[in-house]
């Protein structure tokens, strides 16, 4: 298996460990992801949402990478699900990032209060027609949700919550059935799983952290591509080094033990999840 990347059957390639930016706000988004860049993440997960797609577009166009060498995803707010503000606001997104396209458009959750999924969703796949995106992806998506995406639009992923305590295999059954990958977001369950005993003894077999070991478990497994984030630099580059080592099956399986349905992002209004 190749845990470097991912490919779609059109033969796209993502990057399976990504950079997450929740969270990083002005300078702190433009010098952490400037570092990891340089550490040599080549896919990054920004938003609408998170008012710092200025700050991640001047990062890439100083890393010195070509364009093409960066993997770009952006998430659409709910409140610009409607066809029209699909487009005006990608448009936005793009003057931010001051790039021509992203890789990668999701809508960031589930938005049939502002706009019919049908409508949303073709609005988006006249933007991957028209290049302004390459590929496009749902976010916070249950599984049947995700069935009936899959019927109305080309989706490639559903960015969710997904980490060592909780487990999405029907979302996964369903991305497995379509060619998709899942796209695991808060993948270290927001730093939880640096306390976890039984992380922590797998990685003292390997002389690594507890971090590492989870973000080595997901790309042992098909399918999955993990966006952790940090803002700290060493834990930047520490959670990129997960090349050098690998589980065994029996350390696989002890990890997959560790599931208990432990949703740390569950918002109001949010969706009812399998
Ligand atoms: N689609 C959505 O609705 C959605 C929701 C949430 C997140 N996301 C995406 O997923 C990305 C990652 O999720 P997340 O930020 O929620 O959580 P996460 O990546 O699981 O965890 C980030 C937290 O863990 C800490 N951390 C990072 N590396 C560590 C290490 N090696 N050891 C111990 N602690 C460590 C970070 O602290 P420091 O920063 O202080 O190092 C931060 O507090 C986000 O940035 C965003 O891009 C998407």
């Amino acid at each position: 298996m190749d845990v470097t990347t991912f490919y779609l059957d059109d033969g796209t390639a993502i990057p399976r460990l990504g950079f997450g930016t929740f969270q990083l706000d002005g300078d702190a988004a433009y010098r952490s992801t400037l570092v990891a860049l340089e550490t040599g993440y080549r896919h990054i997960d920004t938003a609408q949402g998170y008012a710092n797609e200025a700050e991640v577009g001047r990062a890439i166009a100083d890393s010195g990478l070509d364009r093409d060498e960066v993997f770009v995803t952006t998430k659409l707010k709910p409140s610009n699900a409607a066809a029209s503000a699909v487009r005006s606001s990608t448009g936005q997104s793009l003057e931010e990032l001051g790039v021509s396209h992203v890789e990668l458009l999701l809508l960031h959750w589930p938005a049939e209060h502002v706009a019919p999924l049908p409508e949303t969703l073709e609005a988006m796949t006249r933007l991957k027609e028209d290049g302004l995106t390459r590929q496009i992806g749902v976010s916070n998506f249950p599984s049947r949700m995700l069935a009936r995406a899959f019927e109305h639009a080309p989706v490639v992923t559903d960015q969710v919550e997904h980490h060592p305590f909780l487990g999405v295999e029907p979302i996964e059954q369903v991305l497995r059935s379509r060619g998709g990958f899942l796209t695991a977001y808060s993948p270290l369950a927001r730093g939880q799983v640096a306390e976890d005993p039984v992380l922590t003894e797998i990685a003292a077999e390997h002389g690594v952290g507890p971090a590492q070991v989870t973000l080595r478990w997901m790309l042992q497994r098909p399918g999955v591509v993990a966006i952790p984030k940090s803002g700290t630099p060493e834990r930047i580059r520490s959670n990129f080094d997960v090349f050098g080592f690998e589980l065994s099956p029996e350390q696989m399986a002890r990890i997959d033990g560790l599931e208990r349905g432990h949703r740390l992002i569950d918002p109001d209004g949010g969706p009812d999840w399998d």
